[in-house]
């Protein structure tokens, strides 16, 4: 690669880094609101009043992470134009990884046959995608890869627990891609931004199966091995957090939301993205969302999201893009990227 260099705020030269391709992977296998009403007390009508959430996907039994992680990667090495020996960099964003090790990336590694990277997870829950891309975005420019394919991918249904009305009808399964790349454009990912509290780890988490609680028969009986939230204190801060990532993105990029194009929010509630809105001052019709079709798939939730505008037109060349996520831990990232390719 012979991108160029640019100078840079500090004294080191840099690469700009662009997202050269997307790509998503959703099961088949669809959960209306009224498949879960059968399941527990609830109702069409409080899921979509509360959520937005009209329907979303579940992986077959034999589908893990990495199956789907790797059919988004596909898709994204085709819209980028290139072969998977291309890559040198996998990081894969995921909550309900195939296994704890090996990480996902080495097995999405070996699906794809992408023999020249290296691979690991990130764990940040829904803010995954965007972590990954910081992390893939600053490996490229300082100049150690050159291509890095990203990946969120979740199989939330296995790790929800299908008698806890209060979490169940959240969460779907899915997988989003994207390949970056230096490739030369004058801005490509602008700035980005990302935090964590942990401080606020009880009110969002799967506390069974690793070394704090191993799993065992009791924890099995405990119900331990699903997820556990506190939905209106996240909710709470997810709004809070969402809207301070974008500002200083935006600040950090030196523009204002009035010159962002196309919003991509985590689909986590349709309510927090109004929330958003409101205080962000961005017109509705500037955030793309598809909470309706998939509900939230955490990691794979932001990057499903882009893919769909992108290939929905929503997105053009020149267009500004803002990515906001919130997640466990809690976590939080925001990002703002020149979209610069057809
Ligand atoms: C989970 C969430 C949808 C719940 O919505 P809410 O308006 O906060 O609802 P509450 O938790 O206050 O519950 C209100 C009532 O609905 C009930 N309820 C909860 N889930 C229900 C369901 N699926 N169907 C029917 N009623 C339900 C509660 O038991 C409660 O009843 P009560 O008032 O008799 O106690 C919402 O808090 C949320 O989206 N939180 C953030 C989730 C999130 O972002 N998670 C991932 C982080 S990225």
């Amino acid at each position: 690669m012979n991108a160029p260099l640019i100078p840079p705020a500090g004294a080191r030269l840099l690469r700009t880094v662009s997202i050269a391709g997307t790509g998503a992977y959703i099961p088949e296998k669809v959960l209306t609101n009224a498949d879960l009403a059968r399941l527990v007390q609830t109702t069409d009508e409080w899921i979509v009043s509360r959520t937005g959430m009209k329907e979303r996907h579940m992986a077959r039994p034999d589908e893990a992470a990495s199956d789907m992680g790797a059919a988004a990667a596909r898709q994204a090495l085709a819209a980028a134009g290139l072969a998977p020996t291309e890559v040198g960099l996998i990081i894969c964003a995921s909550i309900t990884p195939d296994m704890p090790f090996p990480s996902t990336a080495c097995f999405v590694q070996r699906l794809l046959g992408a023999t020249n990277a290296y691979g690991f997870d990130i764990t940040a829950a829904c803010s995954g995608f965007i972590y990954a891309a910081e992390v893939a975005k600053n490996a490229i420019a300082t100049g150690s890869v050159d291509t890095a394919l990203i990946i969120g991918a979740e199989r939330l249904t296995g790790a929800v627990d299908w008698e806890d009305r209060t979490t169940c009808v959240l969460f779907g399964d899915g997988a989003g891609a994207a390949v970056l790349r230096a490739q030369g454009a004058p801005h490509g990912i602008r700035s980005s931004i990302l935090g964590s509290d942990g401080r606020l780890a009880e009110l969002l988490m799967l506390p069974g199966g690793g070394s704090r609680h191993p799993t065992s028969l009791e924890t099995i009986q405990q119900r331990l091995h699903y997820m556990k939230m506190s939905g209106r204190e996240v909710f709470k801060h997810a709004v809070t957090k969402m809207i301070e990532a974008a500002q200083t993105a935006l600040q950090r990029a030196g523009l204002t939301i009035d010159d962002v194009d196309v919003i991509i929010p985590h689909q986590a509630n349709l309510r927090i993205v109004e929330a958003i809105g409101q205080r962000l001052g961005a017109p509705k019709e500037k955030y793309f969302i598809n909470i309706e079709k998939y509900g939230n798939i955490s990691a794979a939730s932001v990057p499903v999201a882009l893919d769909e505008a992108v290939r929905a037109g929503r997105i053009k060349k020149g267009d500004t893009v803002l990515l906001i996520a919130f997640g466990g831990g809690f976590t939080w990232g925001s990002m703002v990227v020149e979209w610069d390719r057809d």
